[in-house]
């Protein structure tokens, strides 16, 4: 979840189709109800997803039957995704999303197979025709059971991607397309500079109503205050 976006922010999918040469594939690990499942179906022509919660996995595998683009699979990632990864003749695009954010209230209990699914990409994957983003970036090192940022970034790093940090998301592109980073980051300038125009009369009006409301407490005698 980013300031702005809940999920895969909607920048990040033309910019990469438009990086990622045809033929193309969608993985995304976490379906939960499917949303991003279409949005990386119909970016990227289709989408394996796995999801390990059976009721979740069978809702989405109804909500998809008819859809040949899309292919759920239930179970955990760490031994489902091997299986999923595109050949290397394909460009592919990994949403990797099979994790909470707990903001410290989750348990231990929960599994995190981040460091297993980078591992499977790694060996499976050429980097200079994949593109891997992982939401919720700001759990990493600081969340239970997440492995830190350096953990993630450095095996990328040694197996030919870039990596950055942007909106909450972590981001591992092929080298080559280092140099349109800038043109990214823009882009998701321009989207928030637009979503925060478009609720700013909503936040102004609550701003007038709650000074409005401050001052008739203020008015009210103390002893009813308490
Ligand atoms: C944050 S939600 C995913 C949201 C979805 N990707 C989207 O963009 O709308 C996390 C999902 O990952 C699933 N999950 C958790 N651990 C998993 C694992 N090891 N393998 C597959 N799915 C997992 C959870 O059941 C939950 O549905």
């Amino acid at each position: 979840m980013g300031f702005f976006w809940e999920g895969l922010p909607p920048y990040l999918l033309p910019w990469s189709s438009q990086s990622l040469i045809e033929p193309r594939a969608a993985v995304e690990t976490g379906t939960f109800r499917g949303d991003t499942t279409t949005l990386l179906a119909n970016t990227f022509g289709s989408c394996t997803s796995i999801e390990r919660s059976h009721e979740l996995a069978a809702k989405a595998q109804g909500k998809f039957r008819g859809d040949p683009r899309i292919e759920i699979l239930e179970g955990s990632s760490r031994e489902l995704l091997a299986q999923a990864i595109p050949s290397r003749e394909k460009s592919a695009f990994f949403w990797l999303d099979a994790h909470g954010i707990y903001d410290f209230d989750g348990t231990e209990a929960e599994e995190n197979p981040l460091l297993a699914e980078i591992d499977m990409v790694i060996a499976a994957r050429d980097s200079s025709n994949t593109i891997i983003a992982i939401d919720d970036a700001r759990g990493m090192g600081t969340q239970p059971d997440w492995p830190a940022m350096s953990e993630i970034a450095i095996p990328l790093g040694n197996a030919g991607y870039t990596t950055v940090y942007l909106d909450d998301i972590f981001l591992a592109v092929p080298q080559r397309l280092k140099t349109d980073l800038p043109k990214l980051y823009q882009e998701s300038r321009m989207v928030e500079a637009t979503a925060v125009f478009h609720i700013w009369p909503r936040v102004l009006r609550a701003f007038k109503s709650q000074a409005r409301l401050d001052s008739l407490v203020e008015k009210l005698p103390k002893s009813l205050r308490r």
